[in-house]
């Protein structure tokens, strides 16, 4: 496959290296409104530098990887879903959940594979932890926990523009808990500012709790914060009838010390570059196999609506500070 990248920034180069280390793509054509940033990674890859409009109509460029700024991201799938293409896009859809919509109403029936681009549903051990709750190994699941703290806060100008903490980092937890457990039924979130008073000054939070409950009882918590001194925390437990499942974090090594003065191990690895190389692998890897299968993508623009949706539950349900119903309106296009 032929693929075009948007995008030259720190994601786009991850999945630049993705798409060359899979057999069945090859990036030809990069494109930045930064043009030494796509110069510099074009060059790197043996890629053309080409403007949207030259992709768009290139009727050889099989697919379009969109890992540019958020704002560009639903103007950039309508593009190229007129264009024809194989669509892979960056979280999220767009900031408006009505916008998204919009998104999502225009890729109704559309023909060619569009995925969105919820790398942790790719991670080895979430995805194991999946498999062994469909396969029954913890009986009737009841109870789901998600921990995910960053290390350290972004820089300010870019929480500004980030459309708040549920929108841009819990996201990524709304999702894992829809594709552990399904949509839920309610959202009621809490948050405060504790790490970072300037994000508070931004009208945004940096620590938060969101509680989801299921139509058949089940309970799902999520916990974020944008700092953890000790590096990327990012955990799920799932509690079932016939047991527990969880995934712990990745360790700098593997080294556990034990001494008369206690047991100590490594740091988790840094932050999510680290963390997550190999799920963007394999993200990109079975967004390749559904374009030549032809089978169903794993991350879909409803999975981009739904997660969108939670965060504009959770946002209502801080100000409100009720509880906030999960209805069909909410999530369909
Ligand atoms: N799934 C994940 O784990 C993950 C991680 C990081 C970022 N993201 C998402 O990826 C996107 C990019 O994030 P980033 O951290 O790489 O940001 P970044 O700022 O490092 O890179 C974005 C790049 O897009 C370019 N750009 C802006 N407008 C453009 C346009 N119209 N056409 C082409 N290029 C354009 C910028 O010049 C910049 O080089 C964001 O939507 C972010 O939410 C997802």
């Amino acid at each position: 496959m032929k693929i075009a990248l948007f995008g030259a920034g720190r994601i786009g180069q991850v999945h630049a290296a993705s798409i060359a280390r899979n057999a069945d793509s090859d990036l030809v054509a990069v494109t930045d409104v930064v043009e030494s940033a796509a110069k510099d990674l074009a060059k790197s890859h043996g890629a053309a530098v080409l403007s949207p409009k030259e992709i768009l109509s290139d009727p050889s460029i099989d697919a379009m990887l969109i890992a540019s700024s958020t704002n560009t991201h639903s103007d950039l799938i309508e593009a190229g879903i007129a264009a024809g293409k194989a669509i892979f896009c960056e979280k999220p859809i767009d900031l408006s959940l009505e916008r998204a919509k919009q998104v999502g109403a225009a890729a109704q029936g559309y023909a060619k594979p569009i995925m969105m681009g919820f790398n942790r549903r790719f991670d080895p051990n979430f995805a194991a932890l999946k498999a062994g709750i469909d396969q029954g190994d913890i009986g009737k699941t009841e109870m789901l926990a998600v921990t995910s703290y960053d290390p350290t806060p972004p820089p300010i100008d870019y929480i500004k523009v980030s459309g708040g903490l549920y929108r841009d980092m819990m996201i990524h937890d709304f999702d894992m808990c829809s594709f552990l457990f399904g949509m839920p039924a309610t959202v009621t979130a809490h948050g405060s500012c504790l790490v970072d008073s300037d994000i508070g000054k931004a009208g945004d939070i940096d620590t938060a709790v969101v509680v989801l409950t299921y139509a058949d009882g089940r309970i799902a918590t999520i916990r974020n914060s944008r700092r953890a001194a000790f590096g990327y925390d990012q955990r799920v437990e799932v509690l079932g009838s016939d047991g527990m499942l969880s995934v712990e974090n990745e360790t700098e090594n593997q080294l556990r010390r034990a001494t008369a003065d206690g047991i100590t191990s490594a740091k988790p690895v840094y932050f999510f570059l680290e963390r997550y190389m190999r799920a963007y692998e394999i993200e990109w890897a079975a967004f390749v196999e559904s374009c030549k299968a032809g089978t169903p993508v794993p991350a879909t623009i409803q999975d981009g609506i739904n997660a969108l949706a939670l965060a504009e539950a959770a946002n209502q349900s801080l100000s409100t500070g009720q509880s906030v119903e999960v209805t069909p309106e909410l999530t369909s296009a």
